[in-house]
């Protein structure tokens, strides 16, 4: 594996920046409730907000950002662990890439046993590597797989927060809250932030959130806060369906918008409210 990192004016990416970017995880416990789709959102209104954003493919087993975005990427994440490529050399363009207005994606390999199975000090020295990177951009954003293996929680150590996308299905809230509990315990540092996905509109969300917050106060003792909720909507189908970015043709359809303001608020860093009718309006 090749984690060596030269200064970025010999890639095509970003310049170098002195303060690393802050890194998010979007995690969630159950699969399939939208962190990729949430991910690739926030990805994309981050770069039209003007901010150098690098989304990663930490979903080591089951990569698939590059299917989500639609893009055929030339080398990835186990290339760069198989010692083929250096970290940054695998920084893919999306939209033209973070020098074009657009953002990058360092990509993962679906179905790699490597990948899947990939042994802690592997997991560390890409968490290293995440770091040196990080301080090319304004935001990184990490994808992780679903579930409490080891290895997603060890990435998820190496943010600085973690979004955990949460739906009203009581699987998932139940999972939200396990993930939560196991974070608390393991990297205790790490502030976990409560994103609802696919509400059927505000109040429900609303709802969803209050449950896993009373949970967390009751049983862990802290409240997480609330990025948002973001709405069930068709054209989110329609985008996977076509595989194009979400934010480059449905820039205005609801769940776009809901998580654009999400990524506002991520940029203007502001102090995360405990309640969504807390939430700064844009
Ligand atoms: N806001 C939304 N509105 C409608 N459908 C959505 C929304 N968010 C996600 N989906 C749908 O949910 C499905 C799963 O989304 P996605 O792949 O992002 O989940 P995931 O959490 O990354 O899954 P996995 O755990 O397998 O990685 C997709 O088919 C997507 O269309
Ligand atoms: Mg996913």
């Amino acid at each position: 594996m090749s984690f060596g990192f030269r200064r970025q004016k010999e890639t095509a990416g970003p310049q170098s920046r002195v303060q690393p970017a802050s890194i998010i995880a979007v995690a969630s416990g159950k699969g399939g409730v939208g962190k990729t789709f949430l991910s690739t959102a926030l990805a994309g209104a981050l770069a039209k907000a003007g901010r150098r954003t690098l989304l990663v493919d930490g979903d080591l087993g089951l990569a698939n950002v590059d299917v989500h975005l639609g893009i055929a990427p030339e080398t990835d994440l186990a290339a760069v662990i198989a010692g083929w490529v250096e970290l940054e050399h695998a920084v893919t363009p999306v939209s033209g890439g973070v020098a074009e207005g657009g953002f990058d994606v360092l990509p993962g390999r679906s179905g790699s046993g490597a990948m899947a199975a990939l042994p802690q000090e592997e997991v560390a020295r890409l968490a290293a590597g995440l770091t040196a990177l990080a301080l090319q951009y304004d935001h990184v954003l990490v994808d992780l797989a679903a579930g409490l293996e080891t290895n997603v929680m060890r990435l998820a150590r190496s943010a600085d927060r973690t979004l955990v996308v949460v739906t009203d299905d009581p699987a998932s809230m139940t999972d939200a809250y396990a993930f939560i509990k196991v974070m608390k315990g393991y990297a205790p540092s790490v502030q976990p932030i409560i994103v609802i996905n696919q509400a059927d509109n505000r109040q429900r969300g609303r709802q969803t959130y209050e449950a896993i917050a009373k949970a967390c106060q009751t049983f862990l003792g802290f409240r997480p806060p609330l990025a948002g909720i973001v709405t069930r909507d068709p054209n989110v189908r329609e985008a996977l369906r076509n595989q194009i970015p979400i934010m480059e043709r449905w820039s205005t359809t609801r769940a776009a918008v809901d998580a654009a303001q999400i990524a506002e608020s991520l940029i203007r860093g502001w102090e995360l409210p405990t309640s969504d009718e807390d939430r700064p309006r844009a």
